[in-house]
């Protein structure tokens, strides 16, 4: 009876997709399947209307260790859906329309690690995870969050958040999640953070507040997280940095900046980053950097300058980044490379410049690179290749869109192994 049931709703379902199921139940289940993993059998609930119907015995709670119910158009679930799945460990409900779930219908899966919620219609946080690690809670419909939303949610390591609407936080919003490693609030409507709001987040380790509209980094909000090694702020509207809003962050080792407003750079602003690795500053309005502003980056292994707006590079600015392998400084408007400019990058393998239109190029601009490999370059004239000293002990130059026809490659004196392809067919 059972099984003609569920054959009946497959039925059902395939013919009326849009049809919402206010209740989801397990009359609905379309299938089992025992999956062999490395370790053990497992078993795998799945329920997908795309999927065909394959098992039709009934299943056996005790033994279930994952549970897939995705895209299958859902309002919500009764309270005791998941009792008595002692082995559960990962429940998936991905992409259903939920908008209300009760209180503790999670609460009860003793070994529940996994929960993902993603793509929903979930307008509030009010049901308790209990012993959940990893929540996904992206493409919802959540706004403001209000003090307390995770209080008792304190085994919670990753929470996701991406892609909701979320504007503003109570300031007690995170209390409880003590253990929490990743928070991601990626693509939402932040324009602030409280200045306590990461108080109670202590073990944090990785932060992504990219595509929000973010103007400024109150500088007390890192004090509570020195843990923090990722820090990524693309796409926000931050146009200043105050000199110690960072200074706190010792462990930082990724810093993405890339996409806002920032126009110049106080020479403080990295001090006490000791641990940096990759620094993230492209497409800004950036149009002059003060000599001493990567003086405290002897670990980066990768700066990203490329697509502002930088006419000159003073002299020094890069002489303490003896780690740094990247340096792309592609798409800005230089006009000039300065004797030495370049002095203090010995580990420099990849050097971009391509995009700067006409640049002087001084005949010991890149005196000291001597581990490059790959140079990208602007157009140049045919003139400024007589400055060629430049080049020596340079092992490998891309020249874009560069003019070889009058320039004999056979008489230079610089060695240049490798020319776009295209450009060396055409001498
Ligand atoms: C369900 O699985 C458990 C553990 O393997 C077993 O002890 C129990 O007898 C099974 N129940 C049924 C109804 O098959
Ligand atoms: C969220 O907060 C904003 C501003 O405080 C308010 O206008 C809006 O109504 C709130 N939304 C909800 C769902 O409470
Ligand atoms: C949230 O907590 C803060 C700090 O205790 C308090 O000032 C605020 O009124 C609380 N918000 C609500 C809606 O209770
Ligand atoms: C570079 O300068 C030359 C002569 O000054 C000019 O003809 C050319 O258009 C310039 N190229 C660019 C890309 O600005």
């Amino acid at each position: 009876m059972t099984v003609l049931k569920v054959t009946l709703i497959l039925w059902l379902c395939c013919l009326t997709r849009q049809r919402e199921l206010d209740v989801f139940d397990y009359s609905d289940i379309l299938s089992i399947r025992k999956v062999d993993t490395e370790k053990e059998p497992v078993h795998i609930l799945y329920t997908n209307f795309y999927r065909r119907f394959q098992d039709d015995h009934a299943f056996n709670k005790s033994t279930i260790s994952r549970i897939f119910i995705t895209s299958y158009n859902f309002a919500t679930i009764k309270d005791n859906t998941f009792d008595n799945f002692p082995e559960l460990v990962v429940l998936n409900l991905d992409d259903n329309g939920i908008e209300y779930l009760p209180e503790q219908v999670f609460a009860k899966i003793p070994k529940l690690n996994y929960l993902g919620l993603k793509e929903n219609k979930l307008k509030t946080v009010n049901f308790d995870v209990g012993n959940v690690e990893i929540l996904d809670l992206g493409k919802n419909r959540l706004e403001n969050l209000s003090n307390d939303t995770f209080s008792k949610a304190t085994k919670l390591t990753n929470l996701e958040l991406d892609g909701n609407s979320i504007g503003s936080f109570e300031p007690l919003t995170f209390r409880g999640l003590s253990s929490l490693d990743v928070l991601s609030l990626k693509e939402n409507k932040i324009e602030n953070i409280p200045r306590d709001l990461l108080k109670f987040t202590p073990a944090l380790t990785q932060l992504y507040l990219d595509d929000n509209v973010l103007q400024i980094v109150d500088p007390e909000i890192f004090t509570y997280t020195p843990l923090l090694q990722t820090l990524s702020l693309n796409h926000n509207k931050i146009a200043t940095l105050q000199p110690t809003s960072l200074s706190t962050l010792r462990n930082l080792k990724t810093l993405n900046l890339g996409g806002n407003k920032l126009s110049t750079l106080h020479e403080e602003t990295f001090k006490g980053l000791d641990q940096l690795l990759a620094l993230h500053l492209e497409e800004n309005d950036l149009q002059h950097l003060p000599s001493a502003t990567f003086q405290n980056l002897p670990h980066l292994l990768n700066l990203q300058l490329n697509n502002n707006k930088l006419t000159e590079l003073p002299v020094g600015l890069f002489s303490k980044l003896k780690s740094c392998y990247n340096l792309d400084l592609s798409n800005n408007k230089l006009v000039e490379l300065q004797d030495g400019v370049f002095a203090g990058l010995q580990s420099l393998y990849k050097l971009k410049l391509a995009g700067n239109g006409n640049m002087t190029i001084s005949q010991h601009a890149f005196d000291g690179l001597s581990s490059v490999t790959i140079l990208t370059l602007p157009a140049l004239e045919n003139e400024d290749l007589k400055k060629i000293e430049a080049f020596q002990g340079l092992q490998e130059v891309t020249v874009q869109g560069i003019n070889l026809e009058n320039v004999k490659i056979g008489n230079m004196r610089f060695k240049i192994r490798y020319f776009d392809v295209w450009n060396v067919l055409r001498v």
